[in-house]
């Protein structure tokens, strides 16, 4: 045999393995699977693995493979797990990121690798500037904070305090939440603002009893509205005439059922409810709780469902190439059908847009739901709008 002919067998028996790591598109899926936030990441590794099943685990004649980390919703953890991805695992996405906090500590790690990063579940409005390859597929604060105000308003509400968590989304949400509502002429008696990590709403609750405002406006992340409602039932406050309106973070799919008809009639605005009506969200509902024990998915989940659909879609475009700017080009302005109704992706901003929906707890069959009786159809972010 020729020396030229043995390099070009013992080439080819190389080659299997190279061809099988460049068919394998690996997405890094970084989420709070345990610690305070653990909903949000259990909802979410379950809407990407539904959305699988659906789909199949080829696109473009790639292979996906996830590979699911644990942050803890810790963001230094998030961001140590984002570099190993990307050095170790050579991912082409990094998705989830459970928190704020976690989304901005990766944000320079995108930049650097030039690989996208989908948020999946963060909402605060300026973690989309923070690089270029970062799309959203979940929602911002100001969103859900901006209809609030005007239907409160509307609504006879003249004096509102504002309760929020105090870090990102907490901020947009008692800002827009505001602005909103002393633009159409309304007043807020007090913003107040409660620890993201351990809260003890009980002091702040007092705080509302005495300022006697006609409505509490709140805002607390997904995993601490039945906490909250408890303390809000504990102080007394469902029988103080405060009327309570809120995002829909705050009557979670997740913990609705839980919290009992004390929050039957509370008003809230957000993307997503279970009950909203639509041949593909009855499909979608049913498939979740079949494939995760009755459990009934959150507006978090869809974040994570779409957040597959956007790059499925974009791999599809770009017939396969895993390029961060192809993949971004490919992301940019498009436009589907979500469970929540539906959705694009803004071709400026890489920030979704998005029905908001105005939202009344009712029993359904014996179950708490959400259920819209208002839509604003396809709502951009409001801050990156205020800004042009
Ligand atoms: C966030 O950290 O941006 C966040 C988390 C949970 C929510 C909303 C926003 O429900």
């Amino acid at each position: 045999m020729l020396r030229r002919e043995i390099l070009a067998i013992a080439a080819l028996s190389f080659l299997p393995s190279v061809v099988s790591a460049q068919d394998t598109v690996k997405i890094g899926l970084i989420l709070p699977m345990t610690g305070q936030q653990a909903s949000t990441g259990k909802q979410i590794d379950a809407a990407v693995k539904l959305y699988q099943a659906q789909n199949g685990t080829t696109v473009a004649g790639k292979k996906i493979e996830v590979i699911l980390k644990d942050d803890t919703s810790v963001p230094d953890v998030t961001k140590r797990l984002a570099q190993e991805l990307v050095v170790n695992d050579k991912v082409a996405f990094l998705a989830g990121f459970g928190l704020t906090p976690s989304a901005l500590a990766t944000a320079p790690i995108a930049t650097q690798a030039k690989v996208v990063q989908v948020v999946m579940a963060a909402g605060t409005s300026s973690i989309t500037e923070a690089s270029p390859f970062i799309v959203r597929t979940s929602f911002t604060l100001a969103q859900s904070s901006v209809p609030m105000a005007e239907w409160a308003f509307k609504n006879g509400i003249k004096k509102v305090v504002t309760l929020v968590s105090d870090f990102g989304p907490g901020i947009d949400a008692e800002k827009s939440f505001s602005d909103k509502f002393k633009a159409d002429g309304g007043a807020i008696a007090e913003a107040l603002r409660v620890p993201l990590r351990n809260p003890d709403f009980s002091p702040f609750l007092q705080k509302v009893a005495d300022a006697k405002p006609d409505a509490l406006f709140v805002f607390v992340p997904s995993g601490a509205g039945a906490q909250f409602i408890k303390q809000f039932v504990e102080r007394g406050l469902d029988k103080s005439g405060i009327r309570l309106i809120a995002t829909g973070d705050v009557t979670d799919d997740d913990q609705l059922n839980g919290m009992g008809d004390v929050v039957v009639g509370v008003i809230n605005t957000h993307n997503y409810s279970a009950n909203h009506d639509s041949a593909f969200n009855k499909i979608y509902v049913e498939a979740f709780k079949k494939a995760n024990g009755n459990l009934r998915p959150n507006f978090m989940s869809v974040g994570g469902y779409d957040g597959m659909h956007l790059i499925y879609e974009a791999l599809k475009k770009t017939k396969g190439a895993t390029d961060g700017e192809k993949l971004i080009a490919a992301m940019k302005g498009m436009a589907w059908e979500s469970p929540r109704g539906p959705i694009s992706i803004d071709a400026d901003t890489r920030d979704i847009v998005q029905n908001i929906y105005v939202r009344k707890v009712e029993k359904v069959g014996g179950e708490l739901y959400n259920v819209e009786f208002a839509t604003i159809p396809n709502v951009k972010d409001p801050v990156k709008a205020a800004k042009k």
